[in-house]
């Protein structure tokens, strides 16, 4: 069964009030006329979904502060299976350690939400109850992969979840934005392209309208908010056996028939980083832009001031398929490994970024670098 989100919570404690209870309780309508806003004050974090019919247990979340200067972390991570899901044990210990603050999934959820299992029970239902413990107190921010097309127009991926902007249903959670502290995070599609036969081209002159609005809009604040940092699901660049560099050029540049690339957006406004999935290795790259690497020469740090974009491809949560064989690295890749895991994303402030990529095989950090730049850059 479909979950269908009914209800919108808003806590609204840090503004008005210290009570450790939950008082005036009071809703109002949504953006849709389907979902209904509950707004209480209390400082506990704690909430309860349900009916007269049944209650779920408590949950606890916690909310981020207010404001745009504060050290927050993000677990970043693609291709998570329910059944192989090799990085569910470490990430369920990551989460009982408070080692994140929120969750990107970029894309490949449960493989796949809206199949069946052999026993017959519904493979994404199982995968959110399981993931239950973690999604329930951590923001779970989505994005569509190829296995999300249920031939329905993603109605799966639609229908369970609710990303930012999603509450009147315009875009189907395919692409979004929103700001956390000193970082603005925006997530497309890149099924509009591998799809474009299914759903027509409408979805990527839509999806890129969007994209170039809202990034030209972030730029007008980056004083304040200086990070862009971007997610989707299948990477422009990879190096391994199975694919080139150029890995996706309808997605990178797209055609001279009037579908539009993402990677100029991308370059144009200046974002910072780029996370994809899909392929099932974790890959860095040095900054990069038009094939052209930037700072891979030893000349320096590439991860100051960046000269373009850097992607990183975290497609190593865990499933059904085997590792990525790897041949010799592009130039451009500064660093590769197949081992099973997920990246820890940690933005200290307006300068300083901090990654590292879990190995769940090694059961240690396999690779930590520093984005950084100068004010105002
Ligand atoms: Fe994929």
């Amino acid at each position: 069964m479909i979950p269908f989100l009914a209800l919108i919570f808003l806590l609204i404690s840090k503004i008005f009030c210290a009570s450790v209870f939950p008082e005036q309780v009071h809703i109002s309508l949504g953006e849709d006329a389907a979902a209904m806003v509950v707004t209480w004050v209390t400082f506990e974090k704690n909430y309860k979904v349900g009916t007269s019919d049944g209650w779920s247990k408590q949950f606890q979340f916690k909310t981020f502060p207010a404001g745009n200067n504060f050290k927050f972390r993000v677990c970043v991570f693609g291709d998570l299976g329910y059944h192989f899901g090799n990085s569910i044990p470490d990430l369920m210990k990551a989460a009982k350690n408070d080692l994140f603050d929120m969750i990107i999934h970029v894309g490949d959820i449960a493989y796949d939400l809206h199949k069946t299992d052999d026993d017959g029970v519904n493979i994404g239902d199982k995968y959110m109850r399981e993931l239950e413990p973690i999604f329930s107190r951590f923001p779970y921010m989505v994005i569509a992969g190829n296995h999300e097309n249920d031939k329905l127009n993603f109605s799966h991926f639609h229908n369970r979840f609710r990303m930012p902007g999603e509450v009147n249903g315009h875009h189907n959670n395919q692409y979004y934005s929103y700001n956390v502290g000193s970082a603005h995070f925006f997530g497309v599609s890149t099924e509009d392209y591998g799809y474009r036969e299914e759903y027509g081209n409408a979805p990527i002159l839509a999806q890129y309208n969007w994209l170039t609005n809202d990034l030209q809009e972030t730029n007008k604040n980056r004083v304040i908010r200086p990070w862009i940092i971007g997610y989707q699901h299948r990477p422009f660049y990879c190096s391994n056996t199975e694919c080139p560099i150029d890995a996706e050029p309808l997605i990178r540049i797209g055609d001279n028939n009037g579908i539009p690339g993402l990677e100029p957006a991308f370059i144009q406004n200046k974002i910072d980083l780029q996370f994809c999935g899909h392929r099932h290795s974790y890959e860095r790259f040095y900054p990069i832009a038009n094939l052209v690497a930037y700072g891979n020469d030893s000349s320096g740090n590439a991860y100051h001031n960046a000269a373009a974009p850097t992607y990183i491809t975290v497609g190593t949560a865990g499933c059904h398929s085997s590792k990525t064989p790897f041949g010799s690295p592009h130039p451009a890749s500064a660093f590769r490994s197949d081992d099973w895991g997920y990246t820890i994303m940690t933005i200290y402030n307006h300068t300083h970024i901090n990654l590292y990529q879990w190995s769940v095989d090694q059961q240690k950090n396999i690779d930590n670098i520093w984005i950084t730049k100068d004010f105002g850059h």
